[in-house]
């Protein structure tokens, strides 16, 4: 990415046909936690999530409910969807609404460029409509239901039931773009990650692209087509221009350019939309493409893709209400696999909360802090003459650092905690084989010498861990003394974070409330029976 760009990075905006579960959370969560590092590092960061608010899922689920649409999603993006971003603590920098008017004008400015340029036409679409996942469904990919679904159709791209819809309908020439989307595919090897996203969505474009139908003409809850007001804009196709909207496009072309063009994060069930449609629309309307799409996979409960219809969902607040925002959010970072599925449950999240967490950082900083205190009167020691191991461990932490920071840069969070991790775990292992605890009754200046490697390493741990944990290490920030001593820990960059020697001696330590008490098990049996 060009130094003087900004990184653009976007979440799916959600529908709001009901509540947050914690997989709309993970999405949120690891876009937070990536944009926070990116801050972390001085770069000029915009991170936008926002709610999917019209077409005719959302529709039918406000009928059902008696509501009028525009009162069913003011209520819910107010008491849900914005608050859930509280829960977990994310630092957006916008939200975009569909309803919003500045998403309005850029939609329709975008239709105008598309129909400008001769990339849409009116038609006559006759076929099959998913209102579950808001897709036209080619004949190939409908078979009969069975069990609940018996006697309705069902897509096999995701189970969903469909419907049979005639309707005059405009259209966008998708087929025109077969070639261009595939040699971006192969010009921007990254394009669309990881791997098996890729491969997907290539030979999916291999088989060949139908011209894809862009209005409805049947239900009202949309955006108007500028030139024609019998129609309504296809949800996806306005939901996908959110991206665009929310930065300027038709309003202030000047912020547009300085931001664009971004990075997605999608679940998978969602990447073909962004790696298909997305693309071939910006390059109808002469914008540049995304820098890349990036497609994870599925939380899983009890082995089971966690959504709203299976109602297995479990909702973020039950979760931070027994570990908290930052032990929730360093579970789904550190457990999972970004761009893989995978299996969470209360018992994973219990365990590692007390082994990662409680009993390895927690342990360490309350360990040190309470030794400087004992020893030292609350006053950072200065180091003497430093031996192989304080040199093991700098050595460790300026790898772990950079290893970790390299992580993030191919989006493995994971993996960038593995590497913080080594650092944890060495500095425990350092505490336990040199146990200062016993050398301080009879070498005071070699037991400066140990605090004060720990000591160091904390703060390092701090910086690079303030992105996962942002309230924890704030805490930790301030036990060390290191906002006097240093600056504020929003300041201090990942490039640095390895560096040793920044805490001078003389900064006062404090012993602070326990980064991560431990949790009663009754606590966590009565949520999990809640759930
Ligand atoms: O598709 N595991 O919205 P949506 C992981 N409005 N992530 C999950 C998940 C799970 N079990 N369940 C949901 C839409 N997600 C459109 C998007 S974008 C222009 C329009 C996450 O409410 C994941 O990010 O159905 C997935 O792609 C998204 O929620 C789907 O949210
Ligand atoms: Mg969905």
């Amino acid at each position: 990415m060009p130094a003087d760009k900004s990184f653009y990075l976007t979440t799916p905006i959600y529908y709001v046909n009901d509540a947050p579960h914690i997989g709309h959370a993970y999405t949120t969560l690891m876009g937070d936690i990536l944009t926070r590092w990116h801050r972390q590092r001085g770069e000029r960061v915009w991170y936008l999530t926002g709610t999917d608010e019209h077409g005719q899922k959302v529709l039918r689920k406000a009928e059902a409910s008696g509501v009028e649409p525009q009162a069913w999603v003011d209520r819910l993006v107010e008491t849900e969807w914005k608050p859930m971003l509280e829960t977990i603590d994310v630092a957006n920098d916008d939200f975009i609404r569909t309803t919003e008017q500045r998403h309005i004008d850029g939609s329709k400015a975008f239709w105008e460029d598309l129909y400008a340029r001769d990339a849409v036409y009116k038609g006559e679409f006759a076929g099959w409509y998913s209102v579950g996942s808001e897709e036209f469904v080619g004949d190939d990919d409908v078979t009969p239901g069975e069990g609940d679904d018996a006697g309705s159709m069902v897509s096999t791209l995701d189970g969903s039931r469909v419907e049979q819809v005639t309707e005059e309908n405009y259209f966008f020439r998708l087929s025109d773009y077969q070639q261009r989307l595939l040699d971006l595919y192969e010009q921007q090897p990254d394009f669309i990650a990881p791997a098996s996203s890729r491969n997907e969505i290539i030979s999916f474009v291999r088989r060949g692209l139908r011209d894809l139908s862009i209005s409805r003409s049947t239900f009202d809850w949309g955006i108007e087509v500028p030139w024609d007001d019998e129609h309504v804009m296809y949800v996806w196709i306005e939901a996908l221009l959110n991206y665009v909207t929310a930065i300027g496009y038709g309003t202030d072309e000047e912020r547009f350019e300085e931001l664009w063009p971004a990075v997605h994060l999608v679940g998978k069930d969602i990447a073909r939309f962004h790696a298909v449609i997305w693309p071939a629309m910006l390059m109808a309307a002469g914008r540049p493409v995304p820098h890349r799409v990036f497609a994870h996979g599925w939380l899983l409960v009890g082995g089971q893709k966690m959504s709203k219809s299976k109602a297995n969902g479990i909702h973020p607040d039950e979760l931070v209400a027994v570990f908290g925002s930052d032990a929730y959010r360093y579970y789904f970072a550190r457990a999972l696999t970004f761009g893989s599925d995978g299996s969470i449950s209360y018992e994973d999240i219990h365990a590692r909360y007390h082994a990662d967490l409680a009993n390895g950082l927690g342990n360490l900083a309350s360990r040190v802090s309470a030794m400087i205190g004992k020893y030292f009167e609350g006053s950072l020691p200065a180091a003497g003459t430093v031996t192989s191991a304080e040199q093991a461990v700098i050595d460790l932490a300026a790898t772990a650092v950079a290893d970790a920071d390299a992580a993030i840069e191919a989006l493995a969070p994971q993996d960038a905690l593995n590497s913080i991790w080594r650092l944890v775990d060495a500095l425990n292992g350092y505490l336990a084989e040199q146990a200062p605890w016993k050398v301080a009754k009879e070498d005071l200046d070699r037991t400066a010498t140990i605090l004060a490697t720990a000591a160091e390493g904390l703060r390092a741990l701090a910086v690079v861990l303030a992105p996962v944990m942002p309230k924890a290490m704030a805490v930790l920030w301030d036990s060390l003394g290191a906002t006097e001593a240093i600056g504020p820990l929003a300041d201090q960059r990942i490039a640095d974070a390895g560096r040793w020697g920044q805490l001078p001696a003389g900064t006062p330590i404090t012993k602070s409330a326990s980064l991560f008490p431990r949790i009663e098990e009754s606590k966590v049996e009565e949520s999990s029976a809640e759930a």
